[in-house]
């Protein structure tokens, strides 16, 4: 088993897994240093190109992304989000994630859903192609984005899925705004870790949006927590360089060329 997925595994029930998405590599760079895992996550679609939906986001910008964020990534496993209609049977979600292995080197890829995907996952594992599963809100399909878990029958649904993915060889599973009585269960019910977005501290890890964390979106999600406000510094700079500039303040001798 490829040593780093080895290393995720063996965290359940001993230690958090830490987790964040990343788009290109200056930020990948800094995430390496401190996260478990780090996901070229399809949200890139409405972060960084105003998309309504993550079904536009297509197979070759997930893939110029990820090449960027492999140059930053070296000791994390790094998870490559399989975009919407990429692996809608077993051979086309292979053709495309051998594409993807080979183009991004990535470690892993990440598909949503549960019952519905498992002949897929199960196609990918045996290609020896490590899998992420993804549950709860599933924003490539999902038309309602509220939390999962509210009623009975759903949640025996999520929790059976879970189940199915872990059968089928998944490594690990994103719970996406799920319940947290239910996020409770499935983690204590399945051996691969759960990394949770919105699902509570209930689960083995816990991943979010680098934009979110930052402060450089709008998101006003209610599981988000803002840890700075990265937008403020860079317009600070900014200000100070138009500044500068206006005032002949810069450049200076020490910034340019001299025979
Ligand atoms: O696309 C993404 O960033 C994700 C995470 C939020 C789990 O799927």
């Amino acid at each position: 088993m490829n040593k780093k997925i080895k290393k995720i595994l063996d965290k359940k029930n001993k230690s958090k897994i830490v987790c964040l998405t990343a788009y290109s590599k200056n930020i990948a760079v800094i995430l390496d240093k401190h996260c478990d895992l780090v996901l070229v996550g399809d949200s890139l679609g409405s972060v960084l190109y105003n998309y309504k939906s993550t079904k536009e986001v297509t197979l070759e910008i997930m893939i110029n992304h990820s090449k960027s964020v492999r140059l930053g990534v070296k000791k994390s496993l790094m998870v490559f989000d399989m975009p919407y209609n990429t692996y809608r049977n077993p051979i086309e979600a292979l053709k495309n994630a051998k594409l993807v292995m080979k183009k991004t080197k990535c470690d892993a890829v990440k598909l949503e859903g549960g019952k519905k995907i498992i002949s897929i996952v199960k196609k990918l594992v045996k290609n020896k192609i490590p899998v992420m599963g993804h549950v709860g809100i599933l924003p490539q399909t999902d038309k309602k984005f509220t939390f999962k878990g509210k009623k009975l029958k759903e949640s025996e649904k999520i929790l059976n899925d879970t189940k199915l993915l872990e059968k089928a060889g998944v490594f690990s599973i994103v719970l996406e705004c799920i319940e947290t009585q239910l996020s409770k269960k499935i983690t204590s019910q399945i051996k691969v870790p759960t990394i949770g977005i919105g699902s509570s501290a209930n689960c083995d890890g816990q991943v979010l949006v680098i934009d979110d964390l930052i402060g450089m979106s709008e998101s006003k999600f209610k599981f988000v927590k803002r840890y700075a406000n990265v937008s403020k510094i860079i317009e600070n700079a900014v200000k100070k360089f138009k500044f500068d500039v206006l005032r002949k303040q810069f450049p200076k001798a020490k910034h340019s060329f001299k025979n």
